[in-house]
């Protein structure tokens, strides 16, 4: 298990700037994902760590050892970290088997063979592959060569395994398995795990923690549940499923929540203040689509309450969407139809009482958030784009 420590990382292409001086320490053995959107410099910051990539400027120190400091001159290669990676697309050797594909990492590392044919073993045991040794990799399914990749990066017991995108080319069902094997295996073999992905949920099942990143920063770093549940910027919570983001002015604040109203409505809404909130300042109220209720008997009216009329309804098998207007803005719903007899599922045309509950709903400064503008962009898409 080893540490990691990385100081004013950056990297520049060109003029252009893929990375603006990351700070982050990934602690000995946990599973931190880097995540966020095409672009953002997640394969960047990774190949900067596992010494693919040269930075422009910065420091990484694993475990006892500087592998970077620029400043220094002081630039370990990757085949000298002692780290093991694993990529989308597998980047196995095709004209070796199963089992000299895992072996090859050993042969480099000299491993003695009584001790490398034991290892290959193990590994081809830990990924459900006992039995496939002599198999040319070229003649495995996608996810069987993934779990060969698995054991090739796990094989030489590195400190510290890269993930980048591994599962992305796989079936959704696969997908979420291997997933499971993933964390399985940094459990078992008790590594460090640096993983990539821009799937909240994967990120949000596998991680310890989760670096929420945008345009060569960290905007966000935290457990998936303070991403999940605190987001303090209406970029995380677009990325985090909030899909109802909401622009207005704080109209209360008082025990950690604030009453918002929103712009050109008369609509307010209660959530909990995941940043710091003062009275007539902009702010954001973000609830998720699956957390509006129906009310059925509406017994009051007030905060987080409003009436609407479904626009659109669109069947997912075990829930509906709903495209509701309330107050002359678009607001989304998800209802799931296992809770509901036939005649309650609403249909478009009806008129019907909707809440939020104030605990299910966040209110986020336009003040604090890093880049207003930026992020205001995104809460604009996540309100009118459909999903
Ligand atoms: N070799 C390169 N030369 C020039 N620009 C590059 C190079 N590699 C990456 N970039 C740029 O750096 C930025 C970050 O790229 P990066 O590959 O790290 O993004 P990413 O978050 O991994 O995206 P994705 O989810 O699409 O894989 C992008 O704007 C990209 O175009
Ligand atoms: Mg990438």
């Amino acid at each position: 298990m080893t540490e990691v420590l990385v100081s004013g990382l950056t990297k520049r292409y060109g003029s252009k700037s893929a990375l603006h001086g990351l700070d982050l320490t990934i602690g000995s053995g946990e599973f931190v994902t880097l995540l966020g959107p095409s672009g953002c410099g997640k394969t960047t910051t990774l190949r900067c760590l596992a010494g693919l990539e040269r930075p422009t400027t910065g420091r990484v120190v694993m475990g006892e050892r500087t592998v970077v400091d620029i400043e220094r001159r002081t630039f370990v290669p990757a085949d000298k970290r002692q780290v093991g990676m694993v990529f989308q697309s597998y980047a196995l050797w095709p004209h070796m088997s199963v089992s000299e594909n895992v072996a090859y990492p050993l042969k480099v590392a000299r491993v003695p063979t009584r001790e490398r044919v034991a290892r290959v073993g193990e590994m081809l045991d830990a990924v459900g592959l006992a039995g496939y040794e002599k198999r040319p990799v070229t003649a495995l399914s996608g996810g069987q060569q993934q779990r060969v990749a698995l054991a090739r990066a796990l094989a030489a017991r590195p400190g510290i395994i890269f993930y980048d995108e591994p599962l992305s080319n796989l079936d959704s069902k696969l997908r979420y398995q291997m997933g499971q094997q993933v964390r399985a295996l940094h459990n078992q073999f008790q590594t460090t795990s640096v993983y990539v992905t821009h799937d909240q949920e994967e990120a949000i099942t596998l991680s310890d923690r989760i670096i929420v990143m945008s345009e060569g920063e960290i905007v966000q770093d935290g457990t998936p549940s303070e991403l999940y549940d605190h987001p303090q910027s209406t970029y995380v919570a677009d990325f985090m499923g909030f899909q109802n983001i909401l622009p207005g002015t704080v109209v209360a604040v008082s025990d950690g929540r604030a009453d918002i109203r929103v712009d050109d409505t008369s609509l307010v809404v209660t959530g909990v203040a995941t940043t710091e909130v003062v009275v007539g300042e902009r702010a954001d109220v973000a609830f998720r689509a699956a957390h509006v209720r129906v009310d059925r008997q509406p017994s009051a009216s007030g905060a987080g309450r409003f009436v609407g009329v479904v626009e659109r309804t669109t069947y997912l098998g075990s829930a509906v969407n709903l495209l509701v207007r309330a107050d002359g803005i678009p607001l989304r719903v998800r209802v799931e139809i296992s809770e509901l007899s036939a005649d309650e599922i609403p249909r478009e045309g009806e008129q019907l009482s909707f809440a939020v509950a104030p605990a299910r709903a966040v209110v986020i400064s336009q003040q604090k958030q890093q880049s207003e503008s930026e992020y205001l962009t995104v809460a604009t898409n996540a309100i009118v784009s459909p999903r």
